[in-house]
């Protein structure tokens, strides 16, 4: 059984906040966020080749990376994603009508804030249930939200979507919209996405919505350029993996040691970001009783992004009872929002 916690940030915000501001943290019966145990770091490590779960990729210092890929002038998914939601988010709202929003991966509620513009310019009531593994970053960007929108209620869940999709309570609303913008299912394995797929499914009612955002396939020289960036950014971002592991689990990477590595794997449809060993070296990771050998050149792949065919996704969606209703996307194809809407 997982353990609620209803907190508030130290800060003492006004009333007319607070009131309107309720966050849950869904813990785990040890009391920790599984990101802490370690367990997959060890798996990814002994196993051939080696690969990293993608999480580690985001402590502070490499969400605040992150939020500066978004803005490189090679990294076009943001920027595109974006454009859409501006041009077609009228359309998005008056498909669904009045509807609780539900955000996957909520971190700094950028583009959500396009949605709400619109609830209100609409006059639609507001109500927002961010779900994000980090605390601080939900409960600040609420803090936000609600000081900019004043009559927007926020229920933010701490913890992983599977925990958090399965506590949520039926809307006051007349309906509900779940979004997963950002193209994050790019970094799940087809595996992981049916999952999250079937958890969507369990959490909506009939006739509720899924709004997905999700990046395209394009030629090999726009996505090798977007996810190795002249600046060196996104080789910041990944090389940053291993001072989060060396502080998490007490290790030793020596990242001179290694080199960041990004290209699409057009067989797979996947961009992959490896780190590359330059030498015969070994790492330990101290608390995990962990040591690692590696060969010259060996890698570590520590991302994958998929790029999705619009039709693919679309039958992927359709086979769990998630029907299209509406696509959007830009002019050159790059990237699409797809509304669905779950049928018995
Ligand atoms: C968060 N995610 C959708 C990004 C992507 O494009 O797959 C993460 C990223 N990795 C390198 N650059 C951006």
């Amino acid at each position: 059984m997982s353990v609620y916690k209803v907190t508030s940030s130290d800060i003492n915000y006004p009333d007319s906040i607070t009131q309107r501001l309720q966050v849950q943290h869904l813990l785990e019966p040890t009391g920790t966020v599984s990101i802490t145990t370690g367990s997959d770091v060890i798996k990814g490590l002994t196993q051939t080749p080696k690969t990293l779960p993608f999480k580690y990729l985001y402590d502070d210092r490499g969400s605040e990376l992150f939020e500066q890929i978004c803005e490189l002038p090679e990294y076009y998914p943001t920027r595109t994603e974006t454009k859409i939601l501006q041009e077609y988010a009228s359309e998005i709202v008056r498909t669904t009508g009045a509807s609780e929003l539900v955000e996957l991966g909520s971190g700094s509620s950028t583009k959500t804030r396009i949605l709400l513009d619109t609830y209100q310019e609409l006059g639609y009531p507001m109500s927002y249930l961010p779900i994000d593994v980090s605390g601080g970053m939900l409960e600040a960007s609420a803090i936000q939200l609600l000081q900019d929108y004043s009559c927007l209620k926020v229920h933010g869940l701490v913890g992983i979507y599977e925990q958090a999709l399965s506590h949520l309570q039926p809307t006051q609303l007349p309906t509900r919209t779940i979004a997963f913008v950002g193209s994050s299912l790019g970094n799940m394995s087809s595996q992981e996405c049916e999952r999250l797929f079937c958890q969507i499914t369990g959490a909506l009612q009939v006739g509720e919505y899924f709004l997905l955002g999700v990046d395209l396939q394009k030629p090999k020289e726009i996505l090798d350029g977007a996810y190795d960036d002249t600046q060196g950014v996104t080789a910041a971002f990944n090389l940053n993996m291993l001072e989060h592991l060396n502080r998490r689990f007490e290790g030793n990477f020596d990242t001179t040691q290694f080199s960041h590595w990004a290209f699409y794997n057009e067989t797979e449809q996947q961009v992959e970001m490896h780190l590359k060993s330059a030498i015969a070296q070994t790492v330990q990771l101290q608390s995990l009783s962990l040591k690692v050998n590696f060969t010259p050149g060996e890698t570590i792949r520590t991302e994958i992004s998929r790029k999705f065919d619009l039709c693919g996704i679309q039958q992927d969606l359709q086979a769990h009872q998630l029907i299209p209703q509406q696509v959007w996307t830009d002019e050159n194809q790059w990237f699409a929002l797809i509304l669905s809407r779950l049928c018995s």
